[in-house]
């Protein structure tokens, strides 16, 4: 049996339907019910919801051989995983964004507000740029609208949230998208059937 973590929410709908698409369907997990856990003996897969922030945390301690994870999860955290294939979906870019017509004052520090401290930590020290960091864990538009801070490192999709908070994109960071990642150890042990797994997704992805 492979141990797949899937996020849950849409991505993880989503890629579930990609594995289907290769070849690893599992009914069970098609019922609307609300257990966690589903096995197709068949396919040889066992599907289990976690909370995406969850996902590398089950992978990289070993409850389960594979799981999906975004790019920013990966940055962020560091995990100490394989990723073995980019599923080119939940794809998104980490930003800095800001009001219009921003201009930093480089004698004066920068005030950031992000999910991504981390991620943020490295932009800055790329470009040399004092930063005080804020964390918050949501609504992260909201910082600069309040004054907690001059801009935002953030995600931005459609741009949608950005644009109806009157913020635009700054800069780009990086690009994010699904990443299928894997437990270093089911890695070795499991190597063939992750293997054809992967292959078997890269030709849906195309
Ligand atoms: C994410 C991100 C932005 C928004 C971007 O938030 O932090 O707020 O999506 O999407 P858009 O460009 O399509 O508008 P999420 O929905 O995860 O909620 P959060 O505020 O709880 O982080």
């Amino acid at each position: 049996m492979l141990n797949i973590a899937l996020p849950k929410g849409r991505l993880g709908e989503r890629v579930y339907s990609m594995l289907r698409q290769a070849g690893y369907g599992c009914p069970a997990i098609e019922q609307p019910d609300r257990r966690l856990v589903f096995e197709n003996e068949e396919t040889g897969v066992r599907y289990f919801w976690v909370k995406p922030l969850d996902v590398t945390i089950y992978v990289e301690r070993g409850a389960a051989d594979l799981g999906i994870a975004g790019k920013d999860i990966l940055l962020e955290n560091r995990p100490d995983l394989y990723e073995l294939l980019d599923l080119k979906t939940g794809i998104c870019r980490m930003c800095v964004a800001g009001p219009a017509g921003f201009q930093d004052d480089r004698s004066r520090m920068l005030r950031a507000a992000t999910k991504f401290p981390h991620i943020a930590a490295e932009y800055y020290a790329r470009l040399s740029r004092d930063v005080e960091l804020i964390k918050l864990n949501g609504s992260i538009e909201l910082a600069p609208i309040l004054g907690l801070s001059d801009v935002i490192v953030d995600i931005v999709e459609t741009g949608k949230t950005l644009a109806e908070n009157g913020l635009v994109v700054l800069d780009t960071v990086c690009p994010i998208s699904a990443r299928l990642v894997a437990n270093q150890t089911a890695y070795r042990f499991l190597r063939k059937e992750i293997d054809t797994l992967t292959a078997k997704l890269q030709e849906e992805i195309g």
